[in-house]
């Protein structure tokens, strides 16, 4: 089993999706260890997304993420990172594939209601950023 972060982005949440959303995901054979619903800060969405600094669309994502709430969560599954990846589908929703949360459940590329982790590596760092303590269960 490993771990992998989500991120239910503000367009889904506020649209009313986040229960579907999760629901896919669980019957999709994930089980949540953690969860939470905040808003991020225009600092915190910048070094989250800071990877894609510089890109012609950093500053639309940073505008469009601390738009509203987001629902961060852990995934664990086998192979939780290329697990989530396929089940959330290609960034564009038009690309992505048929029973895919993206082809189901988002409005853009932009406005694409889902993050997931694209590394083990960025997993861990990712998860670190949004839980500590006693919000991780189990042993880390
Ligand atoms: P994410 O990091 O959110 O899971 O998405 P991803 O890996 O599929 O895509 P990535 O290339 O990492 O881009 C991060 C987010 O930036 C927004 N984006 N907009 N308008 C555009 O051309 C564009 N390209 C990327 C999306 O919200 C994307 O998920
Ligand atoms: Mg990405």
């Amino acid at each position: 089993m490993s771990r992998t972060l989500a991120i239910i982005k503000p367009d889904a949440v506020d649209a009313g999706k986040a229960g579907k959303i999760l629901a896919h995901l669980e019957n999709a054979g994930f089980s949540v260890t953690s969860l939470k619903l905040t808003v991020l800060g225009r600092a915190q969405a910048r070094a989250f997304y800071a990877v894609h600094e510089g890109r012609p669309f950093y500053d639309e994502l940073v505008e469009f993420m601390t738009s509203g709430p987001v629902i961060p969560m852990v995934l664990e599954a086998d192979d939780a990172v290329a697990k989530l990846r396929e089940e959330i589908g290609a960034t564009d929703p038009a690309e992505a594939a048929e029973g895919t949360v993206r082809k189901l459940f988002a409005e853009s590329k932009g406005k694409n209601a889902i993050h997931a982790s694209d590394s083990d590596e960025n997993a861990a760092n990712e998860i670190a950023f949004f839980f500590s303590g006693h919000e991780r269960l189990g042993v880390w």
